[in-house]
């Protein structure tokens, strides 16, 4: 039987959410990958360096992660917040941040995340004014302590433009700031993968689903609420591009599944919440996808070497083996219905080292 081992597998981009929810879907992310960069959209949004701290450690109980005594932190001295064989990247819901703020918060953040005001899943705080004057502070800072910029980048436009569209403030940010390292979260267009060797210091991560998906699959059927996501898959000729630099292991591209469990009930329902869930199934599939194309060899760069070279990290030691066995997804993790719920898909995990 065909087997494909990872090293120290990465999801730059991730949604734990808090409560019942993250003791749902932390350790399903925890158990297959080193690292993960944890979205900071809770309600209310992460935006202090107490809220961070204490979220941080919710995460590392809720994966089950051995506390280390030697890793104290003035705030939570009795508590370590890190260990284990698996590390969330926390970030910052972006505002602009003092310099004091940033030096306070440095050695805690991963990076800063920046939504358009409204554009998604509890983004109500995030800029609604692309006014690079009042940024400048906090971006430059941001840049002269190496703290990266993650970006959600959609206009408030019409639905299939909007990724777009935002491409003219991508520019307006990358040149403006050359010395940020300006990553362009879950990218889903042509327009995109475009944008990536226009500027040194853009970077993009890619979903699973984005690779799989186009509008079609959402809504050229009946509508399937469990692949509606934001930004929503484009056309054949978007999911192409993506699907080049992916496979190719492009050096600026990062997997990051933008995984986002919402209860089935929010998502089957009048008002469907956006975010697909695909924690439990994104390495496989990945599998699936990259041997198909005869291009397993470049799995490792998509899912963790870029990542580490990008971000100058080292994670924990991990080995994920597959094995090309089917493997039929449950119907539901707890609440939230997968990707593929009730599929059968072609790889498995075989083990976790
Ligand atoms: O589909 C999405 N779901 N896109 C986002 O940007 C947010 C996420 C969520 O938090 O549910
Ligand atoms: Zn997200």
């Amino acid at each position: 039987m065909k087997t494909h081992s990872l090293l120290m597998p990465l999801d730059m981009h991730v949604h734990l959410r808090d409560g019942e929810m993250l003791q749902n879907v932390a350790k399903l992310t925890s158990y297959t990958f080193s690292g993960a960069v944890v979205m900071p959209n809770l309600v209310p949004p992460v935006k202090t360096k107490e809220q961070l701290l204490a979220y941080k450690e919710r995460i590392m109980l809720a994966c089950g992660l051995e506390i280390k005594e030697d890793e104290f932190d003035e705030f939570f001295d009795d508590v370590g917040l890190s260990g284990g064989d698996f590390e969330p990247f926390m970030t910052l819901f972006y505002d602009n941040y003092s310099e004091d703020f940033l030096d306070e918060v440095r050695e805690d953040i991963f990076g800063i995340k920046l939504y358009p005001a409204g554009i998604t899943t509890n983004s109500e705080g995030g800029v609604s004014d692309f006014d690079v004057e009042a940024m400048r502070e906090t971006l430059e800072t941001m840049a002269r302590m190496d703290i990266p910029l993650l970006v959600h980048g959609e206009t408030d436009g019409f639905v299939m433009d909007r990724e777009a569209e935002f491409m003219s403030i991508y520019e307006l940010l990358a040149s403006n700031f050359p010395d940020l390292k300006i990553v362009m979260e879950h990218i889903t267009t042509k327009a995109a993968v475009e944008m990536l060797d226009k500027y040194p210091n853009l970077y993009a991560t890619i979903t699973v689903q984005h690779l799989l998906i186009t509008l079609d699959d959402v809504a050229g059927g009946m509508l399937q609420p469990h692949l509606f996501c934001k930004p929503i898959a484009k056309r054949p000729e978007d999911r192409e591009a993506l699907l080049n630099v992916a496979l190719n292991a492009h050096p600026k591209v990062m997997f990051g599944s933008d995984s986002a469990p919402h209860p089935q009930h929010a998502k089957e329902s009048c008002g469907c919440a956006a975010g697909v869930f695909t924690a439990p199934i994104a390495l496989q599939v990945l599998c699936e996808l990259f041997d198909k194309h005869g291009k397993l060899d470049n799995l490792q760069s998509f899912v963790s070497d870029n990542a580490q070279s990008i971000y100058g990290i080292c994670p924990e030691f991990k080995e994920v083996i597959l094995e090309e066995r089917p493997f039929t997804v449950p119907a539901k993790y707890g609440e939230v219905v997968p990707m593929y719920a009730g599929e059968t898909i072609g790889w498995s995990i075989e083990d976790v080292l």
